[in-house]
């Protein structure tokens, strides 16, 4: 069956963006792997049950490759495509494979100390002051720091990156007289100037190490260089700066564990899981299309079509674990859950390769928000804050906290 057409434009609308949860419900009850028509006017399948979302990011009869359905070749890509995101086996396992070393559980362990220095710096300069917008002032910067530094980038530039990153991932450029393409080759000509320096003078960082490495005599081409550092980029801070402002705003809308977070600062690895179950960065995971024909949730998906995985939806579902009587209420949040089993970071070949980083950078953040300003509360009513358009990430635009 189909929504009404009612629905089917309130489904990207404002309100939607706002709270999606009650759609996302709908969905999941009456139509599960529904067809849509996407505000870009893609027509493609939303797939919001549990079951039926892990299936398909484990499922390689649904690629990431468009070109191989369409014609063209990865080389006519823009880019900002030419990374392991948009690519299938056997690519993606080279592509994934060179920047992966980085990316160690143990590599990320050893960046703790310089996380929490930064972390340190950034509330220090909250002192004495009485409202800050969390989203400018902690979560964005956090994030973009760390990854510069990772890169070799200089942090500096950090601001110019936020108006790229956004410019992609919203699809305007928010500045009246210039387009996001225009934004787009000021990213690729920066990025250029950037690997001719490390080129004459290498160093210590990724970008140093990425230009020497030879993975089975294999190099990146210069194409993928840029295709890696800037997916690094923009997903190395476009995420977990959602990741920080939704769980800074869960609780302050539930002051009693927030309370229980600082008396009990051991509890702080179930809540960043429970707030990426229960309001993940990533609205949808990114797209991917049927290779051939397939049958889902009693719909024939034909090849060449898209389908986008809700993963809030999904995290939402009661029929998220095999017991769902463990289960109960996965609206609500509670950092006392027993188990998690979200899919905010995806799950097969595509799992996010930050996830032990977007996790050790939430912890560290709103751990040590906690115990410098255990009294923080919103300084404006809820309704008033504004969530990001675009359906790719889900956080607020700006997120002003009295800091008690
Ligand atoms: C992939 C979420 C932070 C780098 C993904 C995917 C999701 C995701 C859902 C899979 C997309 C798909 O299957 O189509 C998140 C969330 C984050 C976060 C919720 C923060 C809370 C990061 C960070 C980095 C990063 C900090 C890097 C420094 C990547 C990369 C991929 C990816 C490179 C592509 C992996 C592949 O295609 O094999 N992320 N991410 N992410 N993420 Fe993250």
């Amino acid at each position: 069956m189909n929504l009404h057409d009612q629905d089917e434009q309130k489904l990207f609308s404002p309100e939607f963006t706002k709270n999606p949860y009650p759609a996302y419900e709908r969905l999941r009850e009456e139509d599960p792997v529904h067809q849509v028509r996407f505000p870009d006017g893609q027509l493609g399948w939303l797939v919001t049950r549990y079951a039926d979302a892990e299936a398909v990011l484990k499922d390689p009869r649904f690629i990431k490759d468009f070109s191989k359905l369409f014609g063209g070749s990865m080389d006519e890509m823009s880019v900002f495509a030419q990374n392991m995101l948009f690519s299938d086996p056997p690519d993606h396992k080279r592509l994934r494979g060179l920047a992966q070393k980085a990316f160690t559980p143990k590599m990320i362990e050893g960046m703790k100390p310089r996380i929490q220095e930064i972390t340190d710096e950034l509330l220090d300069g909250f002192e004495g002051q009485s409202t800050v917008n969390l989203i400018d002032e902690f979560a964005f910067p956090l994030p973009i720091i760390v990854i510069c530094e990772i890169l070799g980038v200089p942090s500096k530039d950090r601001d110019k990156f936020r108006i790229w990153s956004n410019s992609l991932i919203e699809g305007t450029s928010g500045e009246a007289g210039v387009s996001v393409y225009e934004h787009m080759n000021e990213f690729i000509r920066y990025l250029g100037e950037w690997f001719a320096k490390v080129r004459k003078d290498p160093g210590d960082d990724l970008i140093s190490r990425l230009i020497e490495a030879e993975e089975a005599g294999d190099r990146l081409t210069e194409k993928e260089l840029y295709g890696l550092v800037s997916l690094l980029i923009i997903a190395g801070h476009e995420t977990t700066v959602n990741l920080i402002g939704n769980t800074v705003l869960t609780l302050l809308k539930h002051p009693e564990q927030q309370h229980e977070l600082c008396v009990q600062p051991e509890l702080i690895g179930p809540a960043i899981e429970e707030s990426l179950r229960l309001n993940g960065p990533v609205e949808f995971s990114t797209s991917r299309w049927a290779a051939e024909e397939i049958e889902y949730g009693g719909k024939t998906i034909h090849r060449g079509d898209l389908v986008i995985v809700a993963l809030n939806a999904a995290n939402h579902d009661p029929e998220l674990f095999d017991h769902p009587e463990l289960f109960d209420h996965p609206e609500l949040f509670d950092i006392h859950r027993e188990k998690s089993a979200h899919l905010a970071f995806g799950k097969g070949i595509h799992f996010c390769l930050g996830a032990p980083l977007a996790r050790l950078e939430g912890q560290t953040a709103i751990d040590g928000l906690l115990k410098r300003f255990p009294e923080m509360t919103l300084a404006v009513p809820e309704d008033q804050l504004e969530w990001r358009p675009g359906m790719i990430v889900r956080g607020v635009r700006e997120l002003p906290v009295r800091m008690g």
